[in-house]
């Protein structure tokens, strides 16, 4: 009995994956200018590559195109309808069947844009890593609405340019 128990706790702790999204924005929530970033923050990137460096990570097909030279992930998903295969990445038509192959990797799974890909997974996210840009710019790309009640602030950091804010979903 005991040995399926242990069993069965193992199986389910093999399927719970953490799904955080990682992103910067200004207090405004712009995200994006065009295909690129409305600043150059260098210190951000340092940062914001050290958390996802190595990781299981998702992104839209623009995002691809604006890091393909330097994918950050481990294994690196990227969703789009229009490329075709590309060594090195797993590509995925929509975004259900990237979340199943990032699952399938058996860790946790990082999803880093752009405005579209985050629009359509802030709903199911457990955790937010965000870098709250401290300037404003200009930008034509989002991050969706949300709403603070929702999420606890895990932690919070302070840099020279953004403020570090980890948010967890908040379970009733
Ligand atoms: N500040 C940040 O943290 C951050 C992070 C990442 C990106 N960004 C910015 O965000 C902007 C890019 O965002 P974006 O919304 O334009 O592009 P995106 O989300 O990176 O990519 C959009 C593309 O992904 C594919 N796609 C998305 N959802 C899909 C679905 N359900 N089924 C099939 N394909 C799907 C489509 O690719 P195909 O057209 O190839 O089919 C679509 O054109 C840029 O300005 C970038 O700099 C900012």
């Amino acid at each position: 009995m005991r040995r399926v128990l242990s069993g069965l706790v193992n199986f389910t702790l093999r399927c719970i994956r953490l799904i955080t999204i990682v992103a910067a924005m200004t207090k405004e929530r712009v995200i994006g200018n065009g295909n690129g970033l409305p600043w150059h923050i260098p210190e951000e990137i340092r940062h914001y590559r050290a958390i996802i460096e190595g990781k299981i990570v998702i992104m839209g097909g623009k995002t691809y195109e604006l890091m393909k030279k330097n994918l950050p992930g481990r294994n690196n998903i990227v969703i789009s309808r229009a490329l075709t295969s590309i060594d090195g990445i797993d590509l995925c038509t929509d975004i259900n069947s990237a979340l199943k192959k990032a699952a399938s990797y058996g860790d946790d799974i990082f999803i880093i844009g752009g405005a579209s890909v985050f629009e359509q997974t802030i709903g199911i996210a457990d955790r937010m890593s965000l870098s709250e840009i401290k300037k404003s710019y200009e930008g034509d790309k989002f991050f969706p609405e949300f709403s603070k009640e929702n999420w606890t602030v895990e932690s919070r950091e302070d840099f020279a340019e953004f403020e570090y804010v980890v948010y967890a979903r908040k379970r009733l």
